[in-house]
């Protein structure tokens, strides 16, 4: 069975296209790439359509990872395909738990640093406020390592 997971922020520019990238590469060190579908999108649909963000680009670039999503506002069809729906932080979190219809499809969904070791459930900083990418990537890598253990385990 391939494992859906979405990862959702606010504008899908900054934050769940990089978290799409590093955890295909993940799952791509592994050679696990038949077994999972990895997507994002955003809350918002501010940025539809457009590249992730520059910064997000060169930053991650650094690191020889390839940042290549199209911002998407989420839809009904990511929850109820997706078998987790991964939220880069509380505000986001809570737009989506309120767009869910019901129980199952809340259940899916999940904050991204829950298993965070240096700050449980701590939301992930947005960098179109902060400029602060490669703290952003940090914690991004970190935490989408994590998840596939959990994920994996
Ligand atoms: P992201 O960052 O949610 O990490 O993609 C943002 C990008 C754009 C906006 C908000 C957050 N915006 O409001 O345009």
């Amino acid at each position: 069975m391939v494992k859906h997971i979405v990862f959702v922020c606010l504008g899908n520019i900054c934050r769940s296209p990089l978290a799409e990238a590093l955890f295909k590469d993940q799952v791509k060190l592994k050679g696990l790439e038949d077994h999972y579908f990895i997507d994002s999108c955003g809350t918002n649909g501010f940025h539809n359509g457009e590249a992730a963000d520059p910064r997000t680009r060169a930053n991650a670039a650094e690191h020889g990872i390839d940042v290549t999503s199209i911002s998407r506002q989420l839809t009904l069809g990511d929850i109820m395909d997706a078998d987790f729906v991964i939220t880069m932080a509380r505000d986001v979190h809570d737009q989506v738990i309120r767009f869910c219809r019901n129980e199952e499809q809340r259940e899916k969904v999940h904050l991204f640093r829950r298993f965070d070791p240096e700050d449980p459930n701590s939301d992930v900083p947005d960098p179109w406020y902060n400029d602060k990418f490669e703290e952003v990537f940090q914690i991004i890598e970190r935490n989408t390592q994590i998840w596939l253990q959990q994920v994996e385990g």
